[in-house]
């Protein structure tokens, strides 16, 4: 499994910016930023827990003391290392095996990482993300949302509508992001470009980050443009966007 998601992500890391969602860009409100200033803090150590090739780095080193990139692709970590911060150290680590060396901070980011086809694996991610926040600390996670993937498909299905097309005429195609079986569906398992991907309802954040022995758990929307969604939106297609779910912790 492991080594999958390894060789998965070493793979992609030449190509992850055309590849991989933007979900510093791309957040409409801002809503990041807000959290991150909530945080900042000289005398805090940030860890981005999978970093990927570093996007968050530019919000956690201008307002943290140290920050600390890990992630289970070198190849990533090594594209990350070229953005050339001094502060920042950078660890290759499974978050999914058992936290004990994990390097502990005051304040964790955990963005699009928690969202592999399996309710245990991210449990477990959680869980020594968990571990390594010290005591009054905070962790934010950014997770996709059950609740936006499913009203972009009512979307879809309202816009074939406009256009004279009844919800039995839409191309199975179409709606691939809910075209796994049944019982994936019901566990948010859907497929985001023919990837299982794990989804979260909002009620389920809270039952699961709460069971990983975090406290005070709130959820906020990251909200995104619905070209994050859909080639070529109509104009009319405004509010409510699409989001992913931004939840903030504390330990
Ligand atoms: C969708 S990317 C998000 C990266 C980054 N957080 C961002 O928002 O740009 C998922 C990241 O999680 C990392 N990852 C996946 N499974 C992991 C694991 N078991 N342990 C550590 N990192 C993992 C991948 O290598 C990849 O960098």
């Amino acid at each position: 499994m492991a080594k999958d998601e390894k060789r998965h992500w070493d793979r992609l890391a030449g190509k992850y910016n055309t590849e991989i969602f933007d979900v510093f860009n791309s957040d409409r409100n801002e809503v990041l930023t807000q959290y991150f200033d909530r945080y900042a803090n000289q005398a805090h150590t940030a860890v981005d827990f999978g970093c990927g090739n570093g996007k968050a780095f530019p919000y956690l080193v201008p307002r943290f003391g140290e920050v600390w990139g890990l992630d289970i692709s070198q190849n990533l970590l090594d594209v990350a290392a070229l953005r050339g911060y001094d502060r920042v150290r950078l660890a290759q680590a499974d978050l999914v095996k058992p936290a004990r060396k994990l390097p502990r901070g005051e304040f964790a980011f955990c963005c699009n990482v928690a969202i592999l086809p399996g309710i245990d694996v991210n449990q477990a991610i959680i869980r020594n993300i968990r571990r390594s926040v010290k005591p009054g600390g905070a962790a934010v996670f950014v997770i996709p949302s059950f609740e936006s993937a499913a009203f972009a498909m009512w979307r879809l299905v309202e816009w074939y509508g406009r256009e004279g097309v009844g919800p039995a005429e839409i191309s199975r195609d179409e709606l691939a992001l809910f075209g796994g079986s049944k019982t994936d569906i019901v566990q948010g398992l859907l497929r985001i470009d023919g990837v299982t991907t794990k989804h979260y309802s909002e009620p389920e954040i809270r039952y699961l980050f709460t069971q990983a022995g975090f406290k005070q758990v709130n959820t906020d929307r990251i909200e995104y443009n619905w070209t994050s969604e859909f080639e070529n939106p109509p104009r009319w297609m405004k509010d409510p966007y699409p989001w992913d779910w931004l939840v903030e912790c504390r330990v």
